[in-house]
């Protein structure tokens, strides 16, 4: 064979390798509406960048005839390239190959995408649409499973990872999407669950469609598996690309800052007015977030789960930050278990990238009622106070309206080292509202009042008093726990500014092998 012959055999083998399981195999792909790995990669990565290793893998089974069906690249496409020209490891699963199972080399290759990222300190993308374990090779794909759960977990808190569930994720393949930092699934294609309907039916009776069971519905709204949920693969690839441009590479970089051209000391006049006069009365946190922040922009994460939280990243003058907000518009913006979890798991990562905090309350206490409690508010709400606790980025709290007892110290309060704390006049910092209080202060006395109307009448006073005093932000302004009182309308230069002073805030816990979460 001269040269040019070896170099013909090297471009067909390339051609070959890119069919994956053959072109009848990409039609019938298509017409499930879904793109092959590779068109995925494409679609994801800034144009030409894409570097492909091990395009040459095949399996090495031989159990049930394997030998004689061997597929170059076996089932991933592995590889890395650019996104906004920065740049990041990638795997695609292969559903045309053997139903993109995975193999002990299709883990592999895996592994060896995650290793480099690692060593560079850079992202981790994995797109997933696999029948899960390659049957045929029983423990050996079930080890290669363990092998990239444990580069995931070793990974975690260094470089992020994104999942992209775009088909079939089950069985113990779930875990490893599970373990990384964000998972985006596609409607009606993406599911995800340990055991399939059959089992499901087989184990418990129960009948269930796959959909139902781990659609992405179902983990976007009421198991929280899933942080968002896409219409289409289009949607969930530009999805990553924007998710991406507010982190940092790894946890030894700063989150990238850009150009801002909103004017830093935009002033909101209707920010003003914004909180209703009745203190029942819900609004719309989101309005507020998107007075303040750049251009108006946020990306919200978990968007349709345990909606009395918002968490989201946006940028204050060009820099990411991460926002927890309390929404007074869905359960009065109660914490309660979900919440809590939520809460507490974007607080953690954003500590972990180094991605300042700001926290905006308006929050009644925690939810009471045996329901929670008995769901274990009490350890999922210590997750939630835990992680504001330990992190040590920058935060900047905002208190709009309430914030009372408990949830008044879990929500980034000055004693779980928050860096700079202010109120709006409209803020009531108090253990808890005028209604409970007086009943637990006059209880007493209101039982030895004979008439129905006394009763009302004392009750109104008594309530009147207590807001008086504690229904305001300067209670705890007195005592220093609110730096400031500042006007609603210049919020956001307000944050801005304290996000410039804390630039260089330097904060570390103790020396420690790691923390015990309340998990
Ligand atoms: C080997 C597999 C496979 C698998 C699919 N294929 N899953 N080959 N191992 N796990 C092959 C099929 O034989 C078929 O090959 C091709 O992929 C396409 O599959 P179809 O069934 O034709 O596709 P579709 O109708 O779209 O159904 C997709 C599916 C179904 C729902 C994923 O294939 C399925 O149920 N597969 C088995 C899922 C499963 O139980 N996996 C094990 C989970 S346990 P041909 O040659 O006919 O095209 C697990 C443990 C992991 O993963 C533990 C880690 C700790």
């Amino acid at each position: 064979m001269n040269s040019q012959d070896k170099i013909r055999e090297l471009i067909e083998k390339r051609n070959t390798a890119r069919l994956g399981g053959g072109e009848k195999r990409i039609v019938s792909q298509h017409n499930k509406g879904k793109y092959t790995a590779r068109e995925r990669i494409d679609m994801l990565l800034d144009e030409g960048s894409f570097e492909e290793f091990d395009m040459f893998v095949t399996h090495r089974c031989t159990n049930f005839g394997m030998e004689k069906n061997k597929i170059l690249g076996d089932g991933v496409v592995t590889g890395h390239g650019t996104i906004d020209g920065r740049i990041v490891y990638i795997f695609s699963q292969d559903f045309t190959v053997f139903g993109g199972s995975l193999s002990e080399t299709f883990a592999q290759k895996i592994c060896k995408v995650m290793d480099q990222a690692m060593k560079v300190g850079a992202p981790v993308i994995g797109l997933n649409d696999s029948g899960g374990a390659r049957i045929q090779e029983g423990v050996n794909s079930l080890a290669g499973y363990a092998e990239i759960f444990e580069r995931n977990i070793l990974a975690s808190g260094v470089i992020p990872q994104i999942s992209a569930v775009f088909g079939p994720c089950a069985g113990g393949a779930v875990y490893s999407p599970a373990l990384t930092d964000y998972i985006i699934m596609k409607e009606k294609a993406g599911y995800m669950f340990v055991t399939g309907p059959k089992v499901v039916k087989t184990v418990t009776g129960e009948e269930i469609t796959t959909e139902e069971l781990g659609g992405a519905d179902v983990h976007s709204s009421k198991s929280g598996v899933s942080h968002f949920k896409v219409e289409n693969e289009e949607e969930g690839l530009l999805l990553i690309r924007k998710l991406l441009s507010y982190l940092p590479q790894n946890n030894m970089e700063d989150p990238p800052v850009t150009k801002c051209t909103d004017p830093i000391d935009r002033v909101e006049e209707y920010l003003n007015d914004i909180i209703p006069e009745n203190p029942n009365k819900p609004y719309d946190v989101k309005d507020i977030i998107s007075l303040i922040v750049d251009d108006g922009e946020f990306l919200e994460v978990h968007r349709d789960y345990a909606k009395n939280i918002v968490v989201a990243f946006s940028r204050l003058n060009g820099m990411p930050v991460g926002i927890v907000a309390n929404q007074p518009n869905y359960l009065a913006g109660v914490l309660d278990i979900e919440s809590s979890r939520k809460a507490a798991r974007f607080v953690r990562f954003c500590d972990a990238f180094n991605i300042p905090i700001l926290t905006l309350v308006d929050v009644p206490g925690f939810l009471p009622g045996s329901g929670q409690e008995h769901g274990g508010i009490i350890v999922n709400g210590a997750k939630l106070m835990f992680a504001y606790g330990e992190a040590t980025v920058p935060k900047v709290t905002i208190t709009l309206r309430k914030s009372y007892g408990g949830a008044h110290d879990v929500m980034s309060s000055k004693q779980l080292r928050g860096d700079i704390n202010y109120a709006w006049p409209s803020a009531e910092i108090a253990v808890m509202g005028a209604k409970g209080a007086i009943e637990v202060l006059e209880g007493r006395k209101i039982k030895t009042i004979e008439t129905q109307e006394e009763k009302k009448e004392f009750i109104a006073k008594a309530e009147k008093e207590y807001n008086e005093k504690f229904a305001n932000p300067y209670q705890a302004a007195s005592y220093g726990y609110i730096d400031d009182v500042i006007e609603p309308r210049n919020t956001r230069f307000r944050i801005i500014r304290a996000f410039q002073t804390l630039s260089t805030k330097r904060l570390s816990n103790p020396p420690k092998k790691h923390s015990n979460i309340p998990l």
